[in-house]
């Protein structure tokens, strides 16, 4: 079976393009996330179809947050299909209201540290308070992580940090942001390749351009797989010895 670390973000903006873009990717990926932008032209039929016909796992990145009852209620509809990952901000209330409704199912719910878009004028704009974002974002992580939630997203560059704390045993981190080397960057600050990443304790990486835009996006899939590949033989290398 392909190797389920790299998360193809399906960033297209209708359902029929997805289906496309998987078919011609094929065996070279088994994960897929999709997001908002999806959800509006059919995003969720699409998720349902890549699971149950193509036997692809899914994570929704829905990033949900509103109050308990409705997270829960949100969260109990989207447990009924039979889908892997979904996002919530990581509010502890969010994340315990997320995992109520969740009970039962096999849905993993993932909590959203700080926006990598955010920086910290944006944060005092918000009123959150003082600290900088990488401190910010270790202390969200650990209080989402204690709240119940399944594991964190954060930038690969925060992976390391977050892996070494107590409450991430057992947790999942996934990170955006990974860029193969020589691959553009495009809006993406924080950056690591899939093998820093691997490295630095992801369980998963999620990559959209680099794969739906180059001209091959099997092929650039293909190349992603092999050197996830390579940095777990070095990691487990490393562990052993
Ligand atoms: O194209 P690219 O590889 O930058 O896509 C990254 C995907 O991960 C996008 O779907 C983006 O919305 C998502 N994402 C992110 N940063 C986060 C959370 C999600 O880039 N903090």
């Amino acid at each position: 079976m392909t190797d389920d670390r790299l998360i193809v973000a399906l960033d297209l903006p209708n359902a029929l393009d997805g289906l496309k873009l998987a078919e011609q990717i094929g065996d070279a990926a088994s994960f897929y996330k999709i997001g908002l932008g999806m959800l509006t032209g059919g995003g969720l039929a699409l998720a349902n179809e890549l699971k149950s016909e193509y036997g692809k796992r899914i994570f929704l990145d829905m990033k949900l947050f509103d109050i308990p009852a409705t997270v829960e209620a949100a969260v109990r509809g989207i447990a009924q299909f039979d889908l892997d990952l979904l996002t919530v901000h990581g509010d502890p209330y969010v994340v315990r209201a997320a995992k109520q409704g969740a009970a039962g199912s096999s849905l993993r719910i993932l909590a959203v540290t700080i926006l990598t878009s955010l920086d910290r004028a944006d944060l005092d704009e918000a009123l959150i308070r003082d600290g900088t974002v990488p401190d910010l974002v270790i202390d969200r992580a650990a209080r989402a992580m204690e709240a119940g939630a399944d594991g964190v997203i954060c930038s690969p560059q925060e992976a390391a940090m977050i892996r070494a704390l107590p409450e991430a045993a057992g947790k999942l981190i996934v990170t955006p942001g990974v860029r193969p080397a020589g691959t553009d960057k495009g809006d993406q600050k924080r950056i690591a390749t899939p093998a820093q990443a691997i490295s630095d304790g992801a369980d998963h990486i999620v990559v959209g351009r680099p794969v739906w835009r180059a001209e091959n996006p099997r092929a650039a899939a293909q190349a992603i797989q092999s050197e996830i590949a390579t940095a777990w033989q070095l990691n487990s290398g490393f562990a052993r010895s």
